[in-house]
């Protein structure tokens, strides 16, 4: 009988159930996690007088040893030994003898378990605030060039009023901002230490919980033992945060493929960033902006999943709970390898520029600036939309945009219009005009581009 707990069983455990119920295939991603927890856990034994100080040095020395291992790739896990919590605590044995059978002293998997994936998630929230903030200086280093770039604005996929291209982008900046926020503030409560509390109850040991929390960075202890063991909020509220930026990388994908249409021709995407097809030998498609918005799929389904998960589980542990790995490590690899990808696409992307600003020519985008034109002159702005919407059907059917219509033409509809409606019709004046705070006006743009780079 080999297993650790093994004393109170007469027969080994089937092969399939072995097979079945051991999560040493995906938890081994958390063996550094979890020799950081246990060398907090065995100095904090040493200084509370639970254990001796030759103890604790030999197990830690044990502990650095088998790190070193896993690291050159020399240990070879087992499915026997479970997880690897368990698969840890035998090679230790292995490594020093019967004293490191000391370690798990007042502690349990559970409290164990829930400790390495604090530290597991704080390091990706921390490495995915930085991976975003690439992306948002991708964004902005592309808004700058590109704040007098006029393309139409859309609302229904139609095109609306025409802006500036650098509005467009920095939309994705604030989306990005909120995200990275979000991930911050889920820091203080990742950063909460369930080490100590044991299986469920707590310890008859006097250990000490404040020591390890703060040797592991954590800012406070869980008050109740039982929440420590069986919260696994702070993963929803990884896959949640995952599932909002998923949304906002996957709309940006969504403007990139149609923007690199041949319809739109808007942006080209470098050729580093896309692929070929294998029979048509004129393709250049965007796979990578397609997959980022496919991966969205897997995103929402592990946050579906872990929500459904625990939503009917009783107090405290259970084993339902080790399904909880696969999903987290999966979102955040996918995240990680998605904001990766995100960054170095957008600032090689190249902008057409001549092809936006012909976009603008090519419709009414600018009847809204006629009705304004005329309300500014008094007429009420219902009763202008009507003319204004007039004047549009008139050069729909004469195939004329309403630049081309001369002032005889718009003094048909009002006498109100007089020259100077050509100049404001123009797109750049258009756009300059929507100088209100926030808005796609020139002077905001810049503005905006101010205050971007204060968050950055
Ligand atoms: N591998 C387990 C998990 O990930 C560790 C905790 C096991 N605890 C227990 N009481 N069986 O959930």
């Amino acid at each position: 009988m080999t297993k650790l707990w093994g004393g109170r069983f007469t027969k080994p455990t089937n092969k399939l159930v072995e097979e079945y119920t051991s999560s040493i295939n995906f938890d081994q991603k958390l063996a550094k996690q979890d020799i950081q927890g246990s060398l907090a856990h065995v100095d904090m034994l040493g200084k509370c007088g639970i254990i001796s100080q030759n103890e604790v040095s030999d197990i830690k020395k044990g502990l650095s040893i088998i790190e070193g291992k896993i690291e050159k790739g020399e240990v070879e896990f087992s499915v026997a030994d479970e997880d690897i919590h368990m698969n840890i605590e035998k090679l230790l044995i292995e490594e020093i003898g019967p004293v490191g059978g000391k370690l798990h002293t007042g502690r349990s998997r559970n409290d164990q378990v829930a400790t390495d994936m604090h530290l597991y998630m704080r390091e990706k929230t921390e490495l995915m605030v930085e991976l975003v903030e690439q992306v948002q200086s991708a964004l902005l280093q592309q808004a700058e060039q590109h704040v007098e770039t006029i393309l139409p604005g859309y609302t229904h996929l139609q095109r609306a009023q025409p802006i500036s291209f650098g509005h467009h982008l920095l939309a994705y900046f604030w989306m990005f901002e909120r995200d990275k926020e979000r991930l911050q503030d889920s820091l203080k409560r990742i950063n909460w230490s369930p080490l100590g509390a044991a299986a469920l109850a707590g310890t008859p040991y006097s250990i000490d919980r404040e020591m390890t929390a703060e040797a592991l960075g954590f800012e406070r202890v869980y008050p109740n033992s039982l929440d420590a063991v069986s919260d696994r909020d702070f993963i929803l509220e990884f896959l949640s945060i995952s599932s909002i930026m998923i949304t906002h990388i996957s709309r940006l994908s969504e403007e990139l493929i149609l923007w690199s249409s041949q319809e739109f021709n808007f942006v080209e995407l470098d050729d580093a960033f896309c692929t070929g097809s294998s029979i048509m030998p004129q393709k250049k498609n965007p796979d990578v902006p397609e997959l980022l918005r496919g991966k969205t799929g897997r995103i929402y389904g592990n946050l579906m999943g872990l929500l459904t998960l625990l939503k009917g589980l009783p107090l405290a542990y259970n084993k339902d709970m080790q399904e909880d790995k696969e999903g987290m490590f999966d979102t955040a690899e996918t995240l990680e390898g998605a904001l990766s990808l995100l960054a170095p696409m957008l600032e090689s992307m190249e902008v057409n520029v001549g092809q936006m600003r012909n976009a603008v020519k090519e419709d009414y985008s600018n009847a809204t600036d006629i009705a304004d034109y005329l309300a500014i002159k008094g007429m009420p702005f219902r009763q202008a939309h009507e003319v204004i919407g007039q004047i549009v059907l008139y050069g729909i059917q004469n195939e004329k945009y309403l630049l081309d219509l001369t002032i005889e033409e718009y003094q048909q509809f009002s006498d109100l219009f007089e020259e100077d409606i050509f100049e404001k019709l123009a797109p750049e004046q258009v756009v300059a005009a929507r100088n209100s705070q926030g808005g796609t006006g020139f002077k905001q743009v810049h503005k905006q581009i101010q205050l971007a780079k204060q968050y950055l």
